[in-house]
């Protein structure tokens, strides 16, 4: 089974393959004609399970490959990590016709193309995604990054790759909480760009049966894929359009960023972010009671957690927002879906409203009671901090409305 679709950036424009035991030898050596020397960046889990295969079959295509493994996890997306691949292509003496393939997750996807943009002032990258979440957003649309210590993705460049291979086999060894998480950005697109493809996801999400039907699971890969190129097509360095796909991500980054980068995976983070993206869309009559529930209960569905954690108050929600790079002169913008199938930024949310909207969804939602809920353990216990109605009075105090700077057409 193999798919293709075209990113479409003029001169810039790559292909995306989606499949089952896709040839990586063949359609690499498509998309990188000249190449000679190729170093194929992975991490110590993925390494052991694919990178034989790719090494072999990219030597049979005629590169030369050179490897460099780094550490797993997020808390590695770090400038050490950066220097390593650095390192490696330095000692390996390869220079500016050189390329780099990103064989992992959107850790190491992102810092590869990032490692990618800078080697010599840039060098060609090939994604070769292996998680959920890679395949139908990181991999996609030239985003490329490492932490700082006080951001995360604070260092990076827009990027293209010069070819996406997304070989659904890699994900029968993906942890099923790893799928999960993916799955948060999957609902995402539904809810941002296509009513139709939400309903979809209603009658088919349910995990087990997606990961035994890989024709399932390879239409919403596709689907994703596609409204992601159409998106990034149209706004290729986030000007307007393409802040849709941070649907659900400013709360997500402020729930990463209080219970410790890693705690909650990623998309776990962006499951419970739709949610309080949706809430705040209802409380100012965007999106309907019933809208709401069906958001909810595919979330649910999907093995996300959908309670905020128990100490996290409004308050924390409002300063570590306020550091997101969505940001603009001190002004948080809020990403608000308008029913299913459409959205758009907001810049006149004051931080009273969506204090509010914190607290009556901590008291609907109790976070003792979600089954998926998982709580830091260095995360203070609920008695020691303010009670949600003292937070909300708090942070309600201050506000930042001011009318409306965006409207984007998906
Ligand atoms: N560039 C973008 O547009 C963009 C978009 C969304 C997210 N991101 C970034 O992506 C990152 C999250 O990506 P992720 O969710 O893929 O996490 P990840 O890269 O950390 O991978 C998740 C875990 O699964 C393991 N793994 C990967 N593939 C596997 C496989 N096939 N079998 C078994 N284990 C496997 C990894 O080693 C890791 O432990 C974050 O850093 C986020 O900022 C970037």
């Amino acid at each position: 089974m193999q798919e293709m679709l075209t990113v479409d950036l003029k001169d810039r424009s790559y292909p995306i393959y989606s499949g089952t035991l896709l040839p990586y030898g063949t359609l690499i050596r498509k998309a990188l004609p000249g190449v000679k020397e190729l170093m194929v960046v992975s991490n110590e889990t993925i390494a052991p399970l694919y990178l034989d295969k790719v090494h072999k079959e990219l030597e049979q295509a005629d590169f030369k490959v050179h490897q460099v493994i780094l550490p797993d996890g997020e808390a590695y997306k770090t400038v050490d990590s950066y220097m390593q691949i650095m390192t490696a292509l330095i000692e390996a003496g390869l220079s500016r016709d050189c390329a780099l393939a990103a064989l992992g997750g959107g850790v190491v996807g992102d810092m590869t193309g990032f490692a990618a943009a800078t080697f010599t002032r840039g060098v060609d990258y090939v994604q070769i995604p292996t998680t959920l979440l890679a395949m139908v957003d990181s991999s996609v649309g030239g985003k490329t990054a490492i932490n700082h210590p006080l951001g995360k993705n604070m260092i990076g460049a827009f990027y293209q790759p010069k070819a996406v291979i997304a070989d659904l086999t890699t994900l029968d060894t993906l942890p099923r909480r790893e799928i999960a998480a993916g799955m948060g950005e999957v609902i995402k697109y539904g809810i941002i760009y296509d009513s139709a493809f939400f309903e979809l996801l209603e009658e088919q999400a349910d995990l087990s049966g997606l990961l035994a039907d890989k024709h399932k699971l390879a239409a919403i890969v596709r689907r994703c894929c596609e409204i992601k190129a159409q998106v990034v097509a149209q706004d290729e360095r986030e000007g307007g359009l393409r802040a849709i796909l941070n649907l659900g991500h400013t709360f997500a980054h402020a729930l990463e960023s209080y219970l410790g980068f890693g705690t909650w995976l990623h998309g776990e983070a962006v499951g419970l972010g739709l949610l309080l993206a949706a809430k705040l869309a209802q409380s100012r009559g965007l999106v309907s009671a019933d809208q709401y529930q069906r958001i909810e209960a595919l979330v649910r569905r999907c093995e996300l957690p959908c309670a905020i954690p128990e100490a996290m108050q409004a308050e924390d929600f409002l300063r570590l927002m306020r550091h997101d790079k969505k940001v603009k002169s001190g002004t948080i913008r809020y990403v608000l879906p308008q029913g299913i199938g459409r959205s758009q930024v907001y810049a006149d949310v004051s931080d009273s409203e969506v204090s509010a909207m914190i607290c009556s969804f901590k008291q609907e939602q109790p976070a003792a009671e979600d089954p998926f809920n998982r709580q830091h353990p260095s995360v203070p216990a609920a008695g020691s901090c303010p009670s949600p109605q003292a937070d909300c009075q708090k942070a309600g105090d201050r506000k930042t409305a001011e009318p409306l700077v965006r409207k984007v057409k998906p």
